[in-house]
């Protein structure tokens, strides 16, 4: 039997794989993670039919190069997520934040919530459950939560709605008799939940399609894996993407730095509020 060695990554090409996610994505990969990004890639070059990575620097910097980069971001990506993450933040969301955003919109006023790294869907899909169990005709008004991540493989799998056994284990067992459907070892989210749900994909690092803007923002975990430029960034840009009183939740070992510091108020753990006045006023 002929055992195939793996193509092996020199520390040059390292250097420029790491430079591309990078500059796509604002995830930076260190030296450790050589190997963690060998592992993942070898993969991709098998699907490919290359046979060494040189071959797949060439292909990423061709002109058909922005496809594979995609699959490489993909490849890269940590998607560890569950429902009802850091469950604090959905107390606080059910207990402060949504009352008056609910009244808002039975007058008649736009809500939008958003996820902007929602990997699986789990994330939103928490959102939406909170969102049901305070306003189960929420439906019937102008609320949607926004789920969006970088990778199209997650965010085809949110927008499925299709979670396995081992995902909804945590869920308590009322939330998931109200809103999943079992079909064999799956749970299927069911109708009312996706009604006030809407999935994108969605670079952090690009520009963002929206308008208006949101009341809520959760962006967690994910920034742990940028440098600390793009997260301040990232920080300036959530603030003039919220509306003054708006929530953003960040994850438990990320912190909030740089300018933006001075707009957010601690309202929680690692839960902060808008006070600086909303430029445009209408929702996104
Ligand atoms: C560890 S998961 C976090 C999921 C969820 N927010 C949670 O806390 O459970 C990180 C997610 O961030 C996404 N991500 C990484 N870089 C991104 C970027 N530049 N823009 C949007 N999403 C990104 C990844 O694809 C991944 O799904």
């Amino acid at each position: 039997m002929r055992v195939e060695t793996p193509p092996s990554l020199t520390t040059d090409q390292f250097s420029r794989l790491a430079r591309i996610v990078h500059d796509d994505s604002g995830i930076v990969l260190t030296e450790a993670k050589r190997g963690l990004l060998m592992a993942r890639l070898n993969r991709r070059l098998r699907a490919l039919g290359l046979a060494e990575y040189g071959a797949y620097c060439a292909l990423l910097n061709s002109p058909g190069g922005a496809s594979e980069r995609r699959h490489m971001l993909s490849a890269v990506t940590t998607n560890v997520t569950a429902f009802f993450r850091e469950s604090h933040h959905f107390d606080a969301l059910t207990r402060q934040v949504l009352p008056p955003l609910i009244e808002a919109a039975r007058k008649g006023r736009r809500v939008r919530l958003w996820s902007a790294a929602c990997s699986s869907g789990e994330e939103p899909y928490s959102m939406a459950i909170s969102v049901l169990e305070c306003f189960p005709d929420a439906a019937r008004y102008d609320l949607l939560i926004l789920a969006t991540d970088i990778d199209p493989v997650m965010v085809a799998k949110a927008q499925a709605g299709v979670f396995p056994e081992t995902s909804v284990q945590g869920l308590a067992p009322a939330k998931l008799s109200t809103h999943f459907t079992r079909t064999g070892t799956s749970y299927e989210a069911g109708a009312p939940l996706r009604s006030i749900m809407r999935f994108a994909e969605l670079n952090l690092h690009h520009e963002w399609p929206f308008s208006g803007q949101f009341d809520v923002i959760f962006c967690r975990n994910v920034v742990i894996y940028f440098d600390g430029d793009a997260r301040r960034l990232l920080w300036q840009r959530f603030a003039a993407q919220l509306h003054a009183g708006g929530h953003l939740f960040i994850g438990h070992s990320e912190r909030l730095d740089g300018p933006a510091s001075a707009t957010f108020r601690l309202a929680g753990p690692t839960h902060y509020v808008n006070t600086a006045p909303s430029p445009a006023g209408q929702s996104v």
